[in-house]
């Protein structure tokens, strides 16, 4: 019996997408026992895993390791593995496409592969962030129809034989779907995956139950909910919750700039009120996998309920606008200076997304750099976490050493991932001039006027 199994912890675990959350969530159901067995597209990043590589910043080469080498802990890019697994957690990436719409591709292409192999006491989950109705409109029906996908696998099976296995097979019965979004945030010391509770609704009640069973394992906290639409929902929100907060810190950092008004100053105080206030904080604009894209996915799902998510919309609409308002606030300052930002050289201190991570998916100082380079600006970058960075046609970027000489031959340092182990006390005295969009550099008492804040 698949509960059993779960609760004994001899389960044969399984995880499609070996990414951030793949990868975090592979080694933390190793930790506690399981058998764990990863599969992933990329069989670049495959082969660095099966050397101890990690790619992911919560998870060391040395944790890593130790299950690679002990055996309990397989990766492979071989999806007939699945036929040997009791649970498969999927964390593919859910993208949006050009038109700003949710791109299910890569969930679609892994349920079609779990579809070929789905058998009789099996445990789904998806993890992957994305709209209400994904799991129950999307998933299961694929599930439901692997009849469709027999060829690919089953080719030593008669057809008949293949055709009668798959259509047997029930959800809450034969096997079990549910979804469960991840919560960690990289980088994040204080709440690791095993300390952030985990939400968890199943197409049917056993379908919770055992999914939240499996998750009791590795995670101290489950929370059981009554579909897989309400825990979709659940997650849009806590991130939309994150967007729509910053885009109003952002609309009010743009006000306080036009009244001379110190943003941070203002954050800080408004920070004392022990109660009905949560400081967020100003910034160049979104980044990371998440706060930029998951909005999309629900106000395009409000559409269909003809609904227009204005709220949501006008959040992401003013976080978009940050990048260019952090290129005006560069070429107000060189202006003061006399320069133009044509011909100048500009450090953009932190490439990443936020502080203290290497990610630099969805950067604004990506954007930034590209818009920098539209207007002729000559540009160097320093990111300890990221040694470089390819721009399309632009070619590649190496980040350079920090040094004095460096701060002090380049027009303008403009600081946009606010890393703890630089000194920004050295940089301030060091610059000709600063574009600090992070408040990093705070401790500067009276700020001289070197330093333009956001
Ligand atoms: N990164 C985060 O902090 C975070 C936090 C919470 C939730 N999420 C969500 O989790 C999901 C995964 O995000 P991520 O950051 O881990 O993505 P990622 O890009 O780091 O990793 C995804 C992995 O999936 C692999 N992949 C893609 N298609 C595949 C397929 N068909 N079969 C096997 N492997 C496949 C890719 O090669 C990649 O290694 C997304 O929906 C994201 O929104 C991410």
């Amino acid at each position: 019996m698949l509960l059993d199994k779960i609760e004994s912890r001899t389960a044969h675990a399984g995880i499609i997408g070996l990414g951030y959350v793949g990868l975090s969530l592979a080694i933390a159901i190793a930790e506690v026992g399981f058998r764990v067995t990863g599969i992933d597209i990329n069989p670049d990043k495959v082969n660095r895993l099966k050397q101890g590589l990690s790619d992911v910043p919560d998870v060391s080469n040395e944790r890593l390791s130790r299950f690679v080498d002990s055996g309990q802990f397989n990766v492979t890019t071989d999806y007939s593995v699945l036929n040997e697994l009791d649970t498969i957690n999927i964390c593919v990436p859910t993208p949006l496409t050009e038109n700003r719409t949710p791109d299910l591709k890569y969930i679609k292409a892994a349920v079609q592969k779990i579809a070929i192999h789905l058998h009789q006491e099996q445990l789904v989950i998806l993890e992957s962030t994305t709209y209400p109705g994904t799991t129950e409109d999307v998933v299961l029906p694929i599930l439901k129809s692997s009849v469709t996908f027999k060829s690919d696998s089953f080719s030593s099976l008669t057809e008949d034989s293949n055709f009668n296995i798959k259509k047997s097979l029930k959800v809450g019965s034969d096997f079990y779907l549910a979804f469960s979004p991840e919560r960690i945030e990289p980088g994040n010391c204080e709440y690791s995956l095993t300390d952030t509770p985990k939400i968890v609704g199943g197409v049917t009640q056993k379908c919770t139950q055992l999914a939240s069973i499996f998750y009791q394992q590795f995670i101290n906290k489950v929370y059981p909910m009554s579909s897989p639409r309400t825990a979709e929902m659940t997650k849009l929100l806590e991130n939309t919750f994150r967007s729509v907060n910053i885009g109003l810190i952002n609309e009010i950092a743009l006000i306080c700039d036009r009244m001379e008004l110190d943003v941070w100053e203002i954050i800080d105080a408004a920070s004392t009120k022990p109660f009905g206030f949560m400081p967020f904080y100003p910034g160049p604009g979104l980044g990371g996998h998440c706060i930029p894209i998951d909005p999309h996915y629900l106000s395009w799902m409000t559409q269909k309920y003809q609904y227009q998510a204005r709220f949501i919309e006008l959040a992401s609409e003013i976080n978009d606008s940050m990048p260019k308002y952090v290129l005006d606030k560069v070429i107000n300052a060189l202006n003061m200076k006399k320069k133009a930002i044509n011909g100048s050289s500009i450090l953009i201190l932190g490439v990443s997304y936020k502080k203290d991570i290497g990610d630099t998916r969805e950067s604004p100082a990506i954007d930034l750099i590209r818009i920098m380079l539209d207007k002729g600006a000559r540009i160097l970058y320093h990111d300890s976490y990221v040694s470089n960075i390819t721009l399309g046609e632009r070619g590649t970027f190496t980040s350079q050493d920090l040094s004095t000489r460096l701060v002090e031959s380049v027009d303008c340092v403009v600081i946009i991932a606010d890393h703890s182990h630089i000194d920004y006390d050295l940089i301030s005295e060091h610059a000709n001039l600063i574009v600090d969009t992070r408040n990093a550099t705070r401790s500067i008492q009276s700020t001289p006027n070197n330093i333009i804040k956001l």
